[in-house]
């Protein structure tokens, strides 16, 4: 099949089809009409350094504690660089087939590329209509010997001029715990870093099929960087609903970056910080990119609900599990919604 010969879902776009395995049943499917517009302003990073510490401080909290995403600006990658991130997916994507299929994991000179379709193939019934290429980060040398020639540079810069304000978000929600963060917990927390080139091409039929389908990132938190099409989806969690929470679109903004929080945050915070279902839409006219970057525990790190939270709140909502088993349980089926954290119940 199309995939087999390592075009993805490109492939099948550039052939005009929509083969039934991309259908989504119609639970799944993305109703526009049936969610709205999250209309929160995005936070100012740049107001952490003036008198206006406490109020940003209290604003990255309180959306890590109610709806797990929200938007930063002035966080420290130039918008110059944003734009020349997108047009390296763009690039990337359209390369001829036989440029790319090189990076498929099979065949990867290194574990720290790899080129992939939907999310687990092998395991899933029915296709996310996305190709995306993952570099794994171990050392500046490795990336500008491995990534893909035609980003390496701008993605290896993303990360370096992201990671203060990852650490200093990181700090604040950890230390709002009430914990003293530990410089070497912290840097076990922030340990792996992996960035991806999301790539949806446009979709003969939008209302049938998704994106990516409903998850929680499994690290700490995640960055992403979109474009100025949209089609990403949130779940507000609403406690008192039996579960039936409210989808909300998380609007581009220009110049700015998305943030969300992952299962480990979650677990670390005993359910302080939510760890969000996500989704996306795809679009019919234009192909979609985002950049995100996943910051995950480095894998021997044992997550569970942090000591002060638990004395706190008197009981543990989580078990300990070890971050290369969480991993392991996350990539072994198919997207399924917040299934994940149910590995550390
Ligand atoms: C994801 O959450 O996996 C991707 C989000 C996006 O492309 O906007
Ligand atoms: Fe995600």
């Amino acid at each position: 099949f199309v995939v087999k010969e390592g075009n993805g879902a490109k492939g099948v776009a550039d052939l005009g089809l929509l083969p039934e395995k991309y259908i989504q049943p119609p639970q799944e499917r993305i109703n526009k009409q049936d969610s709205r517009i999250c209309d929160a302003p995005p936070i100012d990073l740049s107001k952490l350094n003036g008198p206006e510490h406490e109020k940003v401080v209290n604003e990255i909290v309180g959306a890590a504690e109610t709806l797990g995403f929200f938007q930063v600006v002035n966080h420290g990658v130039p918008l110059e660089l944003l734009e020349s991130l997108k047009d390296a997916a763009h690039k990337f994507f359209n390369l001829p087939p036989e440029k790319k299929v090189v990076y498929r994991a099979e065949v990867s000179p290194s574990m720290v590329t790899k080129l992939g379709t939907s999310f687990m193939p092998d395991k899933e019934k029915i296709w996310e209509w996305k190709d995306y290429v993952t570099m794994v980060y171990r050392s500046d040398e490795d990336a500008l010997r491995y990534w893909p020639n035609q980003c390496r540079e701008v993605v290896l810069e993303y990360l370096k001029l992201s990671s203060k304000m990852v650490r200093v978000i990181m700090e604040i929600l950890i230390g709002k715990l009430g914990v003293s963060p530990d410089e070497s917990k912290i840097e076990r927390l922030l340990g792996m870093k992996t960035v991806n080139m999301n790539y949806y091409p446009p979709c003969p039929n939008p209302e049938l099929t998704v994106g990516v389908g409903r998850h929680s990132d499994p690290g700490t938190i995640t960055v992403l960087l979109q474009d100025g099409i949209g089609g990403l989806y949130v779940k507000m969690e609403q406690d008192n609903d039996a579960g039936k929470g409210e989808w909300l679109e998380i609007p581009p903004i220009p110049g700015a970056l998305v943030v969300n929080v992952g299962d480990s945050l979650q677990i670390l915070s005993n359910g302080k910080y939510k760890s969000a279902e996500h989704r996306t839409r795809t679009t019919s006219n234009k192909a979609r990119v985002s950049v995100p970057i996943f910051i995950v525990p480095v894998p021997t790190e044992r997550i569970g609900p942090l000591p002060e939270v638990v004395k706190n709140d008197g009981f543990a909502r989580y078990r300990e599990v070890v971050m290369q088993d969480y991993m392991m349980n996350f990539f072994g089926s198919a997207h399924d919604g917040k299934k994940s954290l149910d590995f550390a119940k």
